[in-house]
């Protein structure tokens, strides 16, 4: 990204408008929300638990923290779905949109709180029909249907522990996490509709179950109307099931800490990590962010335009948005189809309110130009929110003007898979916006900016940044490798969990996060492992070795770059390049299709026979090498690297 910074030094403060109407109202309310939540930890969570959350047996107390590992609301009981639905029914909410879902195709359909809740009884009872039960796992791999939340809902309510695939993911993907997982069922669609196709999803399921024996059961949503190959005594249709089910389905009372869903994500290696997040810190952290940072009221309409495949379409399309009693727009495809101005269309349409979205769709739309935009009124949007990367200046200025007309405060919000929740982000009635920073963190969040030591840097100076403190909906494990989670999360630094992410903090205690530290790619504001590329290419019986790094991208911020070396062979490199490229799509998925195969005689090593990865990425952004070569074990290697910069 080359970017003029034409808002370098640049204050938003708040409106007075917007403070005036704001859950949070200025900065002093913040500060003491802040100081309340540092200082007496348990009265804060304590407090916000009991009140903000529903509970079948209250807890004993609010934390016990041994770490890596830590419990919240010790003792205490509820059920995840209970408070997403269940909760609503009573008062005014039992009418109101829960969902506003439009499907590629214009299909649309809205869904109440209390149609949701009957869809999701209905869809437990089937599940339960099968023998499923509380601990057992699911396997979710849906389009961007109701669906998919009714799904993930009705395993909460049965305590049955779900992991929703992304439907951009491969069949071998797919397997490996059913495996890892040990799931018994998986609950998938024919298909879905993206960019005026279908992308089938139950063939992949088909190839993935042929090395998954453990899985008795898959249930299947028509959504397309493409005929599936359906196994007899496997395969059932959930509208078959749906038939002999009944309306009324009572949440499972589980503890706080029962395990609500793994969500893979990739870390270093080779192998995806099993982000496991439980009950109660989960369900309190993300309701809490949906008033602090989106300031949700009432009459709102909010729309994520995440995938549910994602953490922030567990967080930001159904936990937290339907346990604060939002109404929630869905769109099952992609912002370009049939036109460019589909969201746009969309937000109209829905008179959205809340818009959240990332800064890879924004740059991708502000090539298109302002028309598309501008030929829709988007005055019912009063704030908009950014999530998955930095966003650059460029976009964060078009965003504010010509999406918001001025008018809307710009959530930037920092987070991981593993944090669960928001943790870095504007009180949008209270902290004065930096475009490019996420501000300042929220109450409990005691996130610093550290050298390897551990010792706060000075203001502005580059460091890691670490949280202090455990948080509700930290992440509480990985699935089945609890050392690795002790590692990588808590391992570097004593007591301090490890983000891995690089920040800056400036004069006024703004963080600005610059990126990851480790081996691991943002495309998109997908994660990626370098590893994880590098394993599928060495799979392929052509490579010899493979190295992988991350190359600036001016839409999807990184792109994925590969070095090759091939096994003897007489190759050509036009046809296996665009083979390699295809190759990778199959063992990952669509979406981690390298933009780039370089192929190479030889990777510069060290003497030990690390790959020296940091040399690659200096040959991808710059071309040229900088940095200290003195432990390179063949500089000629890297010469001719750099050479062949400007080939295909
Ligand atoms: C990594 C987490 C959080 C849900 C989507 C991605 C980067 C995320 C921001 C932001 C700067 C950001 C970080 C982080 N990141 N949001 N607002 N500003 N960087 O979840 O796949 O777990 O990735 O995304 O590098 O560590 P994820």
């Amino acid at each position: 990204m080359s970017d003029q910074n034409p808002l370098a030094g640049s204050i938003f403060p708040p409106s007075p408008e917007f403070v005036a109407q704001a859950n949070v109202s200025g900065m002093a309310a913040y500060q003491a929300l802040y100081d309340e939540a540092a200082a007496r930890p348990e009265q804060f969570w304590g407090h916000l638990a009991e009140t903000e959350l529903a509970w079948q047996q209250k807890f004993d107390h609010v934390f016990e923290w041994a770490p890596p590992f830590s419990k919240w609301f010790v003792g205490g009981q509820l059920n995840a779905s209970y408070n997403c639905l269940d909760r609503h029914l009573d008062g005014p909410r039992a009418h109101k949109a829960a969902i506003i879902w439009e499907g590629e195709p214009g299909d649309t359909r809205t869904i109440t709180y209390t149609e949701l809740h009957r869809l999701v009884c209905r869809f437990a009872n089937s599940i339960k029909s099968l023998g499923y039960q509380t601990g057992d796992r699911a396997i979710i791999y849906m389009p961007m249907v109701p669906e998919a939340v009714v799904a993930m809902l009705a395993c909460a309510r049965l305590g049955i522990i779900h992991s929703v695939v992304f439907g951009g993911f491969s069949a071998e993907a797919l397997k490996a996490r059913i495996q890892d997982l040990g799931a018994t069922l998986v609950i998938t669609a024919d298909g879905g509709w993206r960019r005026a196709k279908e992308v089938k999803l139950k063939p992949a399921v088909d190839e993935a179950l042929l090395e998954c024996p453990e899985v008795k059961h898959t249930i299947v949503l028509r959504r397309t109307g493409s005929e599936p190959e359906m196994m007899e005594g496997r395969d059932l249709w959930w509208h078959t099931l749906d038939e002999t089910s009944h309306d009324d389905c009572p949440a499972v009372p589980v503890d706080s800490e029962h395990p609500l869903f793994v969500l893979y994500t990739s870390g270093t290696t080779g192998k995806p990590k099993g982000i496991l997040h439980t009950t109660a810190g989960y369900l309190l952290q993300t309701t809490m962010s949906m008033k602090w940072v989106f300031d949700l009221k009432e009459n709102d309409v909010y729309w994520c335009s995440a995938d549910i495949g994602w953490v922030t379409g567990h967080s930001y399309i159904t936990y937290g948005p339907l346990s604060a009693g939002a109404t929630n727009v869905m769109y099952e495809g992609t912002p370009d189809t049939p036109a460019f101005d589909r969201w746009w269309q969309l937000i109209a349409k829905y008179k959205v309110t809340l818009f959240y979205t990332s800064p890879t769709a924004i740059r991708a739309l502000i090539r298109q130009g302002d028309q598309w935009p501008d030929a829709h009124d988007l005055s019912s949007l009063r704030l908009l929110g950014s999530v998955g990367e930095p966003i650059n200046p460029a976009a964060w200025e078009w965003y504010h003007r010509v999406i918001g007309k001025g008018r809307c405060p710009i959530v930037d919000t920092w987070w991981q898979t593993e944090t669960g929740a928001i943790l870095i982000a504007p009180m949008p009635g209270a902290v004065p916006l930096k475009p490019g920073s996420g501000t300042l963190p929220m109450p409990g969040i005691l996130a610093e900016v550290v050298d390897l030591d551990g010792k706060p840097v000075p203001p502005d100076a580059e460091g890691y940044l670490i949280i202090r403190r455990p948080w509700p909906s930290m992440i509480r494990n990985i699935w089945g490798d609890p050392d690795r989670y002790a590692q990588t999360y808590w391992g570097r630094m004593e007591g301090v969990y490890f983000t891995g992410d690089a920040a800056r903090r400036d004069a006024d205690g703004y963080f600005w996060v610059l990126g990851r530290v480790d081996d691991v790619m943002n495309v998109s504001g997908h994660r990626l492992s370098t590893m994880e590329v590098e394993s599928a290419l060495v799979r392929h019986p052509a490579v010899a070795e493979a190295a992988v790094v991350a190359k600036p991208h001016e839409i999807t911020g990184q792109a994925v770059c590969c070095f090759v070396t091939l096994k003897k062979g007489d190759y050509n490199h036009d046809v296996l390049g665009k083979e390699l490229r295809q190759w990778v799509a199959h063992e990952i998925g669509a979406f981690a299709r390298p933009e780039e195969i370089r192929f190479s005689e030889a990777l510069p090593k060290t003497r030990s026979g690390k790959i020296m990865r940091r040399l690659l990425r200096e040959i991808v952004t710059s071309n040229t090498v900088a940095g200290d070569v003195t432990t390179l074990e063949d500089m000629g290697v890297l010469t001719r690297l750099a050479a062949q910069q400007d080939e295909p």
